[in-house]
C-alpha cells in the first residue's frame, strides 16, 4: 500500500527512523520489497531524476505497481530524490508519488525558500508531501576549522524561519555525512550537537538524513579482492542511527550500499563462474543478497518489526 511520508513519520517520530532506499531497476526493486517483508518493516522507495530516465519513467511505476500487488502486505512510500522544480510538478501532475524532494539547497536562503514555497503549493493541493533541504551536504574535513565546518551544516536557527516560510513537511539538514562511498578521510562524523539544536527549534517536526550509507568494510574488501578499486571508501555507523532518531531523524537516506551490494555480488559471481553467461543466476544471488541487506539495515534503523501496528494506524 502506498501511503505518504506523513504517515510514516506520524508514527515513527522519536522512536525510530524509516530507510528510504533508492531503486533503478526490477532486481533492486524485488529485493527492496522481500527485505522490507522479512523485517516487517515500513519503508520509502526513493526514485532519483537519474533512476527516472534510466530506461522510462514508467517502467519503474510499473514495477513498484507490480510489486505493490506481489507482497500486499507492504507498507511504503513512493518519494522523488533530488528533484528540481520542474521535476517535482512532473512527478506531482503522475498522480504516482506521495512525496517529492525539491532540492534548492544551492540556491540563496531566499531563493531557496520561494522555489520550495511553489513546490509546496503545488504538491499539498494534491496530497502529496514535500522534502526540502536547507545546508550543504559535504563531508567535513578534519583540517578544516569549527567556524568553517559550521558554515557547511545546517543553521539551527535558519531551519525554523524556513519550515514556517517554506510550509515544507519534512527538512533534509546537513550534519556531516555525504553523498557516495568515500565521506569521511578521517574520524570525522555526524554532529549531533547540531541535529539536537535543530530538533529543539523545530520539536516534533520530521528531519532527515542523506548520504547515510554505512558502506561495510568487509563488502569493500570484497568488492576489491574481486577486482575492485574503492580503497579509502568509508561510511556512517549504523549504530548512530537510533541516536539520531531519538533527536528527530525520521528518514534516513540510503543509496551507495545497495550499490555495493550490487557491485559486490556480480563481481564475486563473474570471478567465481567466468564460464557463465546468463543474467539471472546473478540476478537472483542479488535479489537475496539486497534482501538481507535491506532486512538488516531496518534492524539498525529501529524500524523493523513496526509494520502490522502500523497498519493498524492508518487503517
Ligand atoms: O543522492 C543521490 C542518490 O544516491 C541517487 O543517485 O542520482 O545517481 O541516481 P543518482
Ligand atoms: P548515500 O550515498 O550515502 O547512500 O546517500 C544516498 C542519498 O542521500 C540519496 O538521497
Ligand atoms: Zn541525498
Amino acid at each position: 500500500m502506498i501511503v505518504t511520508t506523513k504517515d510514516l513519520f506520524k508514527a515513527a517520530y522519536g522512536k525510530y527512523a524509516i530507510g528510504a532506499y533508492n531503486i533503478n531497476n526490477l532486481e533492486q526493486t524485488m529485493g527492496l520489497f522481500r527485505g522490507n517483508i522479512e523485517s516487517q518493516s515500513p519503508f520509502i522507495i526513493q526514485i532519483s531524476k537519474g533512476a527516472r530516465s534510466y530506461s522510462d519513467k514508467r517502467m519503474l511505476e510499473g514495477i513498484i505497481r507490480a510489486a505493490d500487488e506481489i507482497f500486499p502486505q507492504a507498507i511504503f512510500a513512493v518519494h522523488l530524490d533530488h528533484g528540481d522544480e520542474k521535476t517535482c510538478y512532473d512527478c506531482i501532475e503522475s498522480g504516482f508519488y506521495s512525496s517529492v524532494m525539491i532540492d534548492a539547497s544551492h540556491e540563496s536562503f531566499d531563493e531557496n525558500i520561494a522555489i520550495t514555497k511553489r513546490v509546496v503549493d503545488a504538491a499539498h493541493a494534491r496530497n502529496i508531501v514535500v522534502e526540502a533541504e536547507l545546508g550543504q551536504l559535504g563531508g567535513v574535513e578534519e583540517h578544516v576549522s569549527v567556524d568553517e565546518a559550521n558554515a557547511k551544516l545546517t543553521d539551527p536557527r535558519q531551519a525554523r524561519e524556513f519550515v514556517e516560510r517554506s510550509g515544507c513537511d519534512s527538512l533534509a539538514c546537513a550534519i556531516g555525512t555525504s553523498h557516495g562511498a568515500f565521506k569521511f578521510s578521517g574520524s570525522q562524523g555526524l554532529h549531533f550537537d547540531v541535529l539536537a539544536d535543530i530538533q529543539k527549534q523545530l520539536p516534533g517536526f520530521p528531519l532527515v538524513m542523506h548520504g547515510s550509507s554505512s558502506v561495510p568494510q568487509d563488502e569493500v574488501a570484497r568488492i576489491n579482492a574481486a577486482g575492485g578499486n574503492l580503497k579509502g571508501a568509508k561510511g556512517v555507523d549504523d549504530n548512530q542511527f537510533r541516536q539520531a532518531a531519538l533527536l528527530g531523524v525520521t528518514k534516513i537516506n540510503i543509496d551507495t550500499d545497495g550499490r555495493l551490494v550490487w557491485t559486490r555480488v556480480h563481481r564475486e559471481y563473474f570471478r567465481d563462474f567466468p564460464e557463465n553467461f546468463d543474467l539471472r543466476p546473478v540476478g537472483k544471488v542479488f535479489m537475496d543478497e539486497y534482501a538481507h541487506f535491506i532486512a538488516a539495515k531496518n534492524v539498525k534503523l529501529g524500524s523493523a518489526g513496526h509494520l502490522a501496528e502500523l497498519a493498524k494506524l492508518i487503517s
